[in-house]
């Protein structure tokens, strides 16, 4: 052994006395064996964790320079939203920086529905990875605050309207609802306490609690072991070792299958980042263009498009019922279309897990729920229209039929029997 090696060798020691080093690297790298045969959708979970990476990183420089507040400068704009222009003008590499972190933004909501929409297609909420599913709905909720604080702060237009919309929705809770809406302003109207308090959510609130769900989602994943595109329980068939005959270690076999997503996913960002920034009004709406004026509404409210399907919803609900508005059910039908997809480990019956072996009323249901999906999506960006409130209110009773019918219709379904080992497709 070269001295340099047995200098290497002698560290290592030292620190696996005192701390699990070489046994962690086994437990969740060189020793985890995941299943051989991972395809295309499993490249989304390590690109969440990049994105993730990417949006700390590049939050901690534009907090060096984003000053949160609503007062107006000598030149009478809002402080926050000069203080946005001095990144994008002024600061070496602020452009950079603060593109990197808005189509951040997006590209996170891409890679996580698609990480969702994988877990749908192979079943990967079934037993026994409830938790790991219900931790990334916890993920996802705070995705989705995290993604709200933050469009606050550059204090343009749509930024102080879109705020105002939201969060006069809880003032259609009956009772307690207009006191409601003003404490969580804290003011009467979106304001400077509103902005100081959405940045601290938005930089230390959300932040740690979502890195503390993501540490959960990954334990709680390590613990069962993956799925796959099969959804055969790998651990069931063991070599003489104790190692899964369909399973292989995770370093070094994925760590490199996973470099090339990383590599991809990078050409695709950088493409957004430098040609394309505003992404046609879809990552940056146009209006957040103009510094937050409380005299004057935009003509047209709509929030950014991952939130849209929800939005759709919302707005869906036209009728009030038992006597209380129909915005009280709209919010409540809202954070039901959420909040429901938490159930789907109890709702699905069927006696298999993918999508390879499930019969043709799943896929039909599937297949409805992803078009409804897409359409709602696309409507909550437009501004109403009778027949556009029809065809969403036929879309949000497609999207809750699709969980709330499940324990039937996937019980029903005529599935193929799952195979005993992987298959290598
Ligand atoms: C910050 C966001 C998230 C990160 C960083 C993340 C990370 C990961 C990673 C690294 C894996 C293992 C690799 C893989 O299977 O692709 C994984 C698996 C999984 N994640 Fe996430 N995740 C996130 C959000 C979510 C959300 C929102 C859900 C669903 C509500 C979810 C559900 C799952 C499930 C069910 C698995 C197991 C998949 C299987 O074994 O087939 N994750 N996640």
């Amino acid at each position: 052994m070269s001295k340099v090696n047995a200098l290497l060798k002698g560290t290592l020691d030292w620190v696996d006395e005192r701390f699990p080093l070489t046994a962690n690297w086994k437990a969740h790298l060189s020793e985890y064996y995941a299943p051989k045969n991972f395809n295309f959708w499993y490249f989304f979970g390590s690109l969440a964790l990049l994105v993730l990476v990417i949006q700390i990183v590049t939050g901690i420089f534009l907090v060096m320079h984003f000053k949160p507040d609503a007062s107006l400068n000598a030149s009478g704009v809002p402080v926050a939203f000069a203080s946005v222009e001095y990144i994008m003008r002024d600061v070496p590499w602020g452009w950079l920086i603060r593109y990197m972190h808005s189509t951040g933004a997006s590209a996170f909501f891409v890679v996580v529905y698609m990480h969702m929409f994988r877990g749908l297609l192979y079943g990967s909420y079934r037993k026994p990875r409830e938790l790991i599913w219900i931790f990334g709905m916890l993920i996802f909720l705070c995705l989705m605050a995290e993604a709200f604080f933050g469009y606050l702060l550059p204090w343009g237009q749509m930024s102080f309207w879109g705020a105002q919309v939201i969060v006069n929705l809880f003032s259609a809770i009956p009772l307690i609802g207009p006191d409601l809406s003003i404490w969580l302003r804290g003011d009467f109207v979106v304001g400077d306490s509103t902005l100081n308090r959405f940045f601290s959510f938005h930089v230390i609130a959300v932040p740690l609690v979502l890195l503390g769900l993501v540490a959960a989602h990954i334990l709680a994943l390590h613990e069962v072991g993956s799925n796959n595109p099969d959804g055969v329980e790998i651990k069931k068939k063991k070599d003489a070792n104790g190692i899964p005959l369909d399973g292989i270690p995770f370093h070094p076999y994925y760590t490199l299958k996973d470099i090339v997503g990383v590599i991809v996913f990078l050409m695709a960002f950088s493409v957004i980042v430098f040609f394309m920034p505003e992404f046609g009004g879809y990552f940056l709406e146009y209006n957040n263009f103009f510094p937050a004026d409380p005299l004057q509404t935009p003509l047209h409210i709509a929030p950014v498009w991952y939130f849209t399907p929800y939005y759709s919803i919302l707005r869906a609900v036209t009728y009030p019922l038992f006597g209380i508005d129909a915005k009280f059910w709209g919010v409540v039908a809202m954070g039901a279309s959420t909040l429901i997809i938490a159930f789907l480990p109890w709702l699905d019956r069927s006696p298999v897990k993918s999508i390879r072996y499930r019969g043709p009323l799943f896929k039909g249901f599937l297949a409805a729920f992803l078009v409804s999906f897409f359409i709602l999506g696309y409507l909550g960006v437009l501004a109403p229209t009778p027949a556009r409130t029809l065809v969403s209110q036929i879309c949000s009773v497609i999207y809750f039929g699709f969980f709330l019918l499940m324990p039937i219709y996937s019980s029903l379904d005529k599935c193929q029997p799952e195979p005993d080992r992987v298959t290598t497709k």
